[in-house]
């Protein structure tokens, strides 16, 4: 079998002109555009690829970008403050902490100091909760970007068996919120879950998302599955090289899979532009005006 690459680049491109084009009937109809604020503790080098890739994909949907770049040593307090000053702020309908944070920073306080209407990760308390009783909320980019894709191969998922490998906060336990959601019969599994191997044989759906590079072998994967990569895991390739692999192991689950999605061009493509969409989702929502459709959960 030949599994269907899903082309989370080109789907990504799609949510993103989806998204202009709500900015723009915004602007003409409602004269609102929808703001983001991003910020960024310290100057750790990733962090700073990802604020800048974001506020780049901001301003080319339409939206207004608004950076803010504190210092390593910044306190807690005058963090607080600024979210303070953005929650009440009404050209501000996003606000995203980039994490990590400094140590000596609770990236718990600070998250669920946001206004949970403009926490467009998803991360704050009250979203989760609303998440979990299957209410309104917003939630977290990367697994609203595995669903969209879920829902456009799959079209219903209703009955289908999801195992979610991995159970972490951002991706793992909302996946499998979403899915529960969407009517899956779903199991979180995590790489201490005895004979993994059997229960992700069990999936139709298998999300992988436990960070191990290229733990998930062909041996895991049913015939004919969907199997949704989120691992980007960077690995020595010889000669002074590196790669980026997913949690899956490309070609073996590849020849099992009815659909896969690649690492890179799947999953990673498809977090900002759904933090796009949830801002817009925000911004829609704090004046009233329907929901965009397709975009949202
Ligand atoms: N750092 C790595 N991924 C994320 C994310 O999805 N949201 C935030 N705020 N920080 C991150």
């Amino acid at each position: 079998m030949t599994a269907k690459i899903i082309d989370g680049k080109a789907f990504a491109a799609r949510v993103r002109r989806d998204v202009a084009a709500h900015v723009a009937t915004m602007k003409e109809r409602h004269a609102m555009t929808p703001g983001l604020a991003v910020v960024l503790v310290g100057d750790d080098p990733a962090s700073r690829v990802y604020v800048k890739n974001k506020h780049a994909s901001t301003v080319e949907v339409g939206m207004n970008s608004f950076e803010h770049r504190l210092p390593a040593e910044t306190h807690e307090g005058d963090l607080l403050a600024l979210i303070a000053r953005l929650n009440t702020d009404p050209a501000v309908h996003g606000i995203l902490v980039q994490l990590p944070l400094p140590d000596h920073i609770d990236s718990a306080l600070v998250i669920n100091a946001i206004d949970p209407a403009k926490d467009v990760d998803g991360f704050h308390i009250s979203n989760v909760g609303l998440l979990g009783t299957g209410q309104k909320s917003m939630v977290p980019c990367t697994p609203l970007g595995c669903l969209m894709m879920l829902r456009d191969h799959h079209g219903s998922l209703s009955g289908l068996n999801a195992v979610v490998v991995g159970r972490s906060n951002i991706v793992g336990k909302p996946m499998a919120q979403l899915l529960l959601g969407d009517s899956c019969t779903v199991t979180i599994a995590h790489s201490r879950s005895k004979d993994l191997p059997t229960i992700c044989r069990g999936a139709d759906i298998l999300v992988a998302a436990v960070g191990r590079p290229e733990m998930i072998t062909g041996d895991f994967v049913k015939k004919g599955a969907t199997v949704i990569d989120v691992g980007i895991n960077r690995i020595d390739a010889g000669a002074g090289k590196t790669r980026l692999v997913g949690d899956c192991h490309f070609d073996s689950c590849a020849a099992q899979a009815g659909a896969i999605t690649p690492v890179p061009g799947g999953v990673g493509p498809m977090t900002i532009a759904c933090l796009l969409a949830n801002t817009l989702t925000a911004c829609a929502r704090s004046h009233g005006l329907s929901e965009p459709e397709g975009l949202t959960a």
